[in-house]
Parts: structure tokens; sequence; C-alpha cells
């Protein structure tokens, strides 16, 4: 992320709009998570999505995954105070198994704020989190479409990928490429924005 957008994502108003709209949406689709759940950020940036999952969604315990070591250190110290509730490890989202090690397969949950379409490969980022969760776990999403990302404002002021970005049916048809049942989604400001829920059946059963 460039100097604007760093800026931006932690500013004031942006986490106004996460806490009062963005998270009460995601609770709305995809409710709060079971006791005990071990919930996967992936992007954690500076941490602050990683609290909401923690004292909003009810985790027991977060994995936060920034490719930026800087983001990592700043989470560290915003979440220092949830002990070992919270693991941080620097690496990249498409590659989970060497960010977290060989316990990457069992999240009960596993949060996306916009970060997907940083990622120039972002439909590996899709099976990796299809891969990090359990049967019956959630994938709860908040992502920036290639519309947003093609408005001039965007344009100037920050630094995405430009090839292959993805619209927001493009988005929920890879989830379902990658076996997620997609269970509520919306989009907002002319599709500038989705966000919803999506969950990994369990073998045999339904999809929670
Ligand atoms: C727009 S910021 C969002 C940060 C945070 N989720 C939030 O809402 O404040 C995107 C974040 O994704 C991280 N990022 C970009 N590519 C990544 C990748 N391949 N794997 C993990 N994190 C990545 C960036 O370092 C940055 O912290």
């Amino acid at each position: 992320m460039n100097w604007a957008e760093t800026t931006l994502v932690n500013s004031a108003p942006r986490r106004w709009l996460q806490r009062c709209y963005e998270v009460p949406v995601l609770l709305r689709f995809g409710g709060r998570l079971i006791p005990g759940t071990r919930a996967l950020e992936i992007g954690c940036g500076a941490g602050y999505g990683s609290q909401l999952v923690l004292e909003r969604f009810g985790a027991a315990g977060v994995d936060g995954v920034d490719l930026d070591p800087a983001m990592i250190r700043r989470a560290g110290a915003r979440l220092a105070r949830y002990g070992d509730r919270v693991r941080l490890a620097q690496g990249s989202a498409t590659d989970l198994r060497a960010a977290l090690g060989a316990d990457d397969g069992g999240y009960g949950a596993v949060f996306d704020f916009r970060i997907v379409h940083h990622i120039p490969d972002w439909r590996k980022a899709i099976g990796e989190v299809a891969r990090a969760l359990a049967p019956g776990g959630r994938f709860y999403f908040d992502e920036v479409t290639a519309h947003a990302l093609a408005r001039p404002t965007y344009r100037r002021l920050f630094e995405h990928p430009t090839e292959d970005r993805f619209s927001a049916e493009e988005f929920l048809d890879e989830l379902t490429h990658h076996g997620l049942v997609v269970l509520r989604s919306l989009t907002r400001i002319h599709s500038d924005y989705l966000l919803g829920v999506a969950a990994k059946p369990i073998a045999g059963g339904g999809e929670t």
C-alpha cells in the first residue's frame, strides 16, 4: 500500500465505517462465531479488523497474516493486550502454509477486510481461504471490485494491480469454484464494494 492508502485505512472515518456498517452487515449475514472458534484474518494490516473479530464476532483467538512486516509490528502493538489469543505472522495470503506452518487447515472462520483486490493472483488466495477453513467454517469478506479500482480517484490516489481485477460476480464465482457456498452477499455504490459470507460445506451434510 502507498502512503495515501495506509493513511486512509488507518483513519477514524474508515474504522467508523468498518465498525458501524460493515461489521453489522457481516454479522447479519453470517452471525457470531461458535464459542471456541479460532479465526484467521488475511491481510490484517494494523490489527483493527482482528480486534473486531475478537470483540464483535466472539472469536476465541485470531491468527493475523500480512505481507508487510511494518503492518505486523503495528498489529502486534495494538493486539498485545489479548496475549496468546492472538498470533501474527508475516507472509502471503497466497501461501498460508509458509506463513502459518502446518496447522493452517482448521479455521472456523476466515476474514478478508479489503485485501484480496491487492493480490495479483487473487484466485490463489481464494483457494487458500477455502483450504484453510474447517468443514462448516465461514468466510466473511468485504472487497473492492474492478469497478471501484477503475475510478479516477482510486487510480490517482492508490496503487493496485491493474490486470485481472474482479467484478462482484467473478469473486462470488471463484468462491463457488473452490467449493464454498455463498450464504448472502450484497454490493453497494454501483457494485464498487462487495460484502458477504460463504460457508465450507460439511461432507455429506448441510453447508454449516
Ligand atoms: C487495504 S489494506 C487492509 C488492511 C486491513 N485488513 C484493514 O481493513 O485495515 C490491505 C492489506 O493487505 C496486505 N496485503 C497485500 N497483499 C497481501 C498478501 N499477498 N498477503 C497478505 N497480506 C497482503 C497489505 O500489506 C495491507 O496491510
